[in-house]
């Protein structure tokens, strides 16, 4: 049997081993796919231990972020983009592959829930390294802007700087949001994990019946963004745990060559 795993620290909470065994099941593919808790310091000889015992493929939470990205013998050209991996491949030769699925989970969330995308107004909250891996595959959808807002401006501006190339984006501060309106929210702060929300001025939302706010977080009941969003009479609300089994079917997608079907997981989650 082929054998997958998630490492981090800790890693008792993962849902990545559940997701991936509905996958398999789901697609008739035999495989293992456990979670391993790596010691602080041991990311390397315990990743490199893995794989030369037969490991296939991994993929990696934090707080190993800047080791997946440093690791690899070879990186897809998204993840150098998105200066970040989160899926380790071995590869016929034996070499190591460092890819990110986090930009194509979100996106194909976003498209699964109808999300305004094309030609569409994108506002993107927060300029941390969640946010910079969503960018290129959001300017890669045609919309007619991407704004980056952020509590730290210099931040927002070194990402629209980097992403320029791409499309067309720009940064901003939270107050300079005042007066303009977004078909699409999406709120990639950490603030949510806190029980707060960015200090966003409540203009933001276009009035449409398509207008979506989406969570890059989730929890069981709406995060703060969510909750505020819903107060704006936005009705498109959408957490990020569809981003969670998206980001893991990409992955599974790339160790096995077939895409899974994520509703029927996302549900099954929910359900839990
Ligand atoms: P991640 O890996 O989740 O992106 P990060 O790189 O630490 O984590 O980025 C966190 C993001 O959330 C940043 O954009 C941060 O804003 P600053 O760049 O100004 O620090 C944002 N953030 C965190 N808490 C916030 C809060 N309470 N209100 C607004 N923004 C917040």
């Amino acid at each position: 049997q082929d054998r997958y795993a998630v490492v981090g620290n800790p890693i008792a909470h993962s849902k990545s081993p559940a997701i991936h065994t509905l996958f398999a099941k789901q697609t008739q593919q035999k495989l293992s796919y456990e979670k391993i808790l790596i010691e602080l310091g041991h990311f390397e000889k315990d990743v490199k231990r893995f794989f030369t015992s037969g490991g296939k493929g991994l993929n990696v939470t934090v707080p190993f972020k800047e080791n997946a990205f440093t690791f690899p013998d070879q990186l897809t050209p998204r993840a150098q983009l998105a200066g970040a991996v989160n899926t380790l491949i071995q590869q016929t030769d034996g070499s190591i592959l460092g890819d990110t699925t986090d930009g194509a989970g979100l996106i194909n969330d976003l498209q699964r829930n109808c999300f305004l995308l094309k030609n569409a107004k994108i506002l993107v909250l927060g300029a941390g390294g969640a946010v910079r891996g969503i960018l290129e595959p959001l300017l890669a959808q045609q919309p007619k802007e991407v704004v980056i807002a952020n509590r730290t401006v210099a931040k927002a501006q070194m990402l629209a700087d980097i992403f320029d190339n791409y499309g067309n984006i720009r940064a901003c501060g939270f107050d300079d949001l005042t007066g303009y309106e977004f078909d699409t929210v999406i709120n990639g702060t950490s603030a949510s994990l806190a029980g707060e929300l960015p200090p966003v001025p409540e203009s933001i939302f276009a009035n449409n019946k398509n207008t979506g706010a989406y969570d890059m977080m989730y929890s069981k009941k709406l995060t703060p963004f969510l909750l505020w969003a819903k107060q704006q009479n936005v009705s498109l609300l959408t957490d990020g745990l569809g981003m969670l089994v998206g980001q893991a079917a990409e992955s599974f997608q790339l160790w096995r060559g077939v895409m899974p079907d994520i509703t029927p997981v996302i549900d099954a989650l929910r359900n839990q």
